[in-house]
């Protein structure tokens, strides 16, 4: 089957539902052309970087290779309905992931520290009460669908909670994240536009909620990242109404989705390697490096786009000045020539240099409170739940964005 034929798949969003397809197709694009221009029906040209070693390069090369405009690939008609929605800028809101050069350093630099583990160890407290209560829950029943009751709703609390969001928006910010990060789960019968338009309206409603916040904390400031925002400051000026909301709007929805898919990954990845939960219930040790392993088992961001400033050479492809390039994470960390053993799971892996955060100046700023979040969660599940059985089909997310399981139920007796 000649490479070309691949094309139709790497645009799929069924083809992340698919773990042992998504496998396959990266390791035949990273063995036969790693550096892939993908021509599919319905959908603009571009590069798909699957090797370690090019997405680094890439993202490296801030200056050469954009963010801006768009950061996950549309389709042309998404693409259409898209830049006539937003008077052609392909933009709702602007956040970090679409900003470039100093315009980024300046927005990413007003929480960068607050992200850093040394600030987020005053969080531990929280975390780990909000790993209990989920761990609570399960309790409650000795069977849940672990995907739907359980890890979308942990990271959830937590980003919320350091927000400062009342509870009761919760389940809206919830859907509304999923509809923007997975529209076209369970809406295959939509049409792009329609997709692009629902995407739209759920841009406003988060709006909604934020605002409410916002005009909170400027009345009664707290110690939170929210009163850290609505108080920060760029060149002795605040930040404007729309740049607030694109941050309120990246950290909410950065936030969940991503940690949840990990979460709900590893747990399947551990309840399907029993030697490996066995050891880490042994070794606690080891929970540090587990996690590092689940991050790359996970890889639940799909991909980023960039776009090429100039012409580039890469691994011997000549790119040229506005291409459009495709960061392949999962396939990145999955790359034989760092990972020569990668498709075993391990959670004694070291060195274990996965790219589930990206790399270079747009690495995930929140990678830290992740790692927490994972830690937290796992410890306290392995000090409570025990016999933990898969029972009934597992499915996954059908994503190119942020995917992982749709489906995990499970049962078990609590210790
Ligand atoms: C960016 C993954 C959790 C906030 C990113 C990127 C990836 C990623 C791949 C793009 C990196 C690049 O362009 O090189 C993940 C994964 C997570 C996770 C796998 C969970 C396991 C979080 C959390 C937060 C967060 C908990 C915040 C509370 C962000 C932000 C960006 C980002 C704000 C944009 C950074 C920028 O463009 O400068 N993340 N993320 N992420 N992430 Fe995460």
């Amino acid at each position: 089957m000649p490479i070309a034929e691949l094309d139709e798949e790497i645009v799929s969003h069924r083809l992340f539902a698919d773990e042992a397809r998504a496998r396959v197709v990266f390791a035949r694009l990273r063995a036969e052309d790693p550096v892939h221009l993908t021509q599919a029906k319905g959908y603009p040209p571009f590069w798909a970087v699957t090797k370690s070693a090019d997405v680094a390069e890439v993202e490296r090369q801030n200056d050469r290779f954009l963010n801006a405009p768009l950061v996950f690939l549309l389709d042309c008609e998404e693409y259409a309905q898209r830049m006539k929605d937003t008077n052609g800028t392909g933009q709702y809101l602007r956040t970090l992931v679409n900003m470039d050069g100093a315009e980024h350093r300046a927005m990413r630099g007003l929480t960068q520290a607050w992200f850093m583990p040394h600030n987020l160890k005053r969080l531990d407290a929280l975390v780990r009460s909000r790993a209990t209560e989920m761990v609570d829950l399960m309790a409650r029943t000795g069977e849940c669908d672990f995907a739907q009751s359980i890890a979308p709703w942990y990271p959830l609390r937590v980003i919320m909670s350091l927000l400062g969001m009342p509870e009761e928006h919760h389940p809206d910010l919830l859907r509304l994240t999923q509809q923007l990060l997975a529209p076209h789960e369970d809406q295959q019968q939509r049409s792009s536009a329609d997709l692009e338009r629902a995407k739209k309206q759920a841009f406003g409603a988060f709006a909604t909620h934020f605002q409410a916040l916002i005009a909170q904390r400027r009345a009664e400031p707290r110690d939170d990242l929210a009163t850290l925002l609505v108080q920060a400051q760029i060149d002795g000026r605040p930040l404007g109404p729309q740049e607030l909301l694109g941050y309120f709007l990246i950290v909410a929805t950065a936030g969940h989705d991503t940690t949840a898919s990990s979460l709900a990954s590893g747990l399947l990845a551990l309840l399907q390697h029993p030697d490996q939960l066995a050891r880490l219930r042994r070794e606690p040790a080891l929970l540090g490096g587990a996690v590092e392993e689940i991050l790359r088992w996970a890889s639940p961001v799909r991909h980023f786009m960039r776009t090429a400033q100039e012409d580039y050479v890469l691994r011997g492809r000549q790119i040229r000045k506005g291409d459009y390039l495709m960061m392949c994470y999962p396939s990145a960390s999955f790359d034989e020539e760092v990972f020569p053993d990668g498709h075993l799971f391990r959670i004694d892996r070291t060195p274990n240099r996965h790219l589930a955060f990206g790399f270079g100046v747009h690495a995930c700023l929140g990678q830290h409170l992740a790692r927490m979040e994972l830690k937290a969660f796992l410890a306290e599940f392995l000090a409570r739940v025990e016999d933990v059985q898969i029972d009934g089909p597992v499915t996954l997310v059908a994503s190119n964005q942020v995917s992982g399981p749709r489906h995990l139920p499970l049962r078990y007796t609590m210790a």
